[in-house]
């Protein structure tokens, strides 16, 4: 009996412990969620569907597209021994979050979800609520990455699409852009 409740304390007091931590905000790294929860609320045509645009756009494609031979060759020729989809130089730009401690993602974070909304956005498990999300400030506090101008946007692209990826096209922004915005309406 005694042993019996010793373990029931150990359990109390390690779910106590959790809960302490898990609730340290400030220096606390940020949890990834993954897309499928952000579309939950960020899916219906009348708020601007960011899920289907992004789905549709290379962006969710792009760790597939380290699973493939043309991907390996590339990969070859610049001297890497391992396939692309397992080259730190590769996934660094097509899965940005494949180098996050496994803690830091969610149930439903996907890496084949590839350049996905928490690497423009940043991770989400803390601003995710509909109540901090309604509070562009709050949000801001609990880790949500927004872009006051085209200009800050443009730079956020060109930490990927630059002369460091080995099948670099020439990135003109406001084409780019145009493939891939997807904005709130506003009415
Ligand atoms: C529970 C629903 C919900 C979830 C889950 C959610 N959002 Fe939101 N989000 C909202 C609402 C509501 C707004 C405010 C919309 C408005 O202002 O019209 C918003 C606003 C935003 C904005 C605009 C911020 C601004 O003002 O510039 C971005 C970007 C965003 N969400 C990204 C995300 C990302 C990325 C995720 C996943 C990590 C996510 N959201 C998850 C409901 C949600
Ligand atoms: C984390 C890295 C990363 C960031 C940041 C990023 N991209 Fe990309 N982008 C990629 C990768 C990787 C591909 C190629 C995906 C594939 O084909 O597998 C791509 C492909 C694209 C494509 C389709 C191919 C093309 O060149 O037409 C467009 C359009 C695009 N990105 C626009 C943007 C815009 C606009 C921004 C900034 C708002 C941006 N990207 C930010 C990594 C990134
Ligand atoms: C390649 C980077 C990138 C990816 C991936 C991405 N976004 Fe965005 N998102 C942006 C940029 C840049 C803006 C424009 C910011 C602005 O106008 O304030 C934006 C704007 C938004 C807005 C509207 C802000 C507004 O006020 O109109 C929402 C909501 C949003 N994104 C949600 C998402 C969701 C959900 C996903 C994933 C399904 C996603 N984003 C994927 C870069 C990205
Ligand atoms: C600096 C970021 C970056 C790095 C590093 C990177 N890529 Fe990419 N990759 C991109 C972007 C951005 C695109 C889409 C636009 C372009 O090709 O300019 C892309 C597109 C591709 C494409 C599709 C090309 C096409 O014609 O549509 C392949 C294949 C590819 N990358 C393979 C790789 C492989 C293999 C590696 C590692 C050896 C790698 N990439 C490293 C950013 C990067």
């Amino acid at each position: 009996m005694r042993r019996f409740s010793s373990i029931i304390s150990a359990i109390v007091v390690s779910f106590l412990l959790m809960a302490f931590y898990s609730k340290q905000p400030s220096d606390k790294k940020h949890e990834y969620i993954g897309v499928k929860k952000c579309g939950m609320c960020h899916k219906k045509e009348k708020d601007g569907a960011q899920l289907k645009i992004w789905e549709e756009s290379d962006h969710a494609k792009a760790y597939k597209t380290l699973q493939s031979a043309e991907s390996d060759k590339i990969a070859k020729e610049l001297g890497h021994t391992t396939k692309a989809v397992e080259t730190e130089a590769c996934l660094k730009c097509h899965a940005p979050a494949h180098n996050v401690d496994a803690k830091l993602l969610g149930k439903k974070f996907k890496i084949e979800d590839g350049v996905q909304c928490e690497d423009c956005h940043g991770a989400g498990d803390d601003y995710k609520s509909m109540k901090v999300m309604k509070d562009r400030a709050k949000s801001i506090e609990n880790g949500l990455i927004v872009y006051e101008d085209e200009a800050a946007i443009e730079k956020q692209c060109i930490t990927c699409h630059n002369e460091e990826s080995p099948t670099y096209k020439p990135f003109v922004f406001a084409e780019k852009y145009a493939k891939i915005k997807h904005n709130i309406p506003k009415n």
